[in-house]
């Protein structure tokens, strides 16, 4: 099964939204394997937007991001990391469409709510900086056959 890393960033803390964001996941039926509230400090904000250090927005989203706390699941899932990208939208909330978190709840491209890795070796390195093996949890869920079928059910 794919697992990927998400953030709800400051303005998702700020703004209340940190139980709506994660029932969009929940309700999907993405399965919840790591989580927690944390402060980036700047270093790591740098690792984790590496890939847009030459872009002329790197420092705004450093200063952004690490301005308050932000929360990091890991979600493990059929196709995790697409599926959570469509229900997040876009980076521009004008191109998001109603429904996802970004179409609902964002109005500017900064303030986007919302990170998820963008490809599945991002998901693992992004996983790396963000949590510790044993912060992430091993478990069964009894709903699992009803969401990717089983015995008895399907089979
Ligand atoms: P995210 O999915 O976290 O990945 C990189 C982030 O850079 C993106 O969401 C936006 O929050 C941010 N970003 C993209 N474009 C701009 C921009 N023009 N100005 C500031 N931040 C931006």
């Amino acid at each position: 099964m794919e697992r990927t890393l998400v953030l709800i960033k400051p303005d998702g803390v700020q703004r209340k939204l940190v139980g709506e964001i994660i029932k969009k996941f929940e309700n999907k039926g993405l399965k919840i394997i790591g989580l927690k509230m944390i402060n980036i400090s700047i270093p790591l904000a740098k690792k984790l937007y590496e890939m847009h250090k030459d872009k002329p927005f790197f420092r705004c989203l450093i200063k952004f991001t690490t301005a308050g706390p932000n929360v990091a699941l890991v979600l493990e899932g059929r196709e995790a990391v697409s599926m959570i990208r469509k229900i997040i939208g876009e980076t521009t909330p004008e191109e998001s469409r109603p429904g996802s978190i970004r179409g609902d709840y964002a109005i500017h491209e900064r303030f986007n709510l919302v990170h998820s890795a963008d490809s599945k070796e991002n998901a693992e390195r992004e996983i790396r900086l963000l949590f510790k093996p044993q912060e992430l949890c091993k478990y069964s869920q009894i709903l699992h056959p009803w969401l990717y079928g089983g015995k008895g059910i399907d089979r």
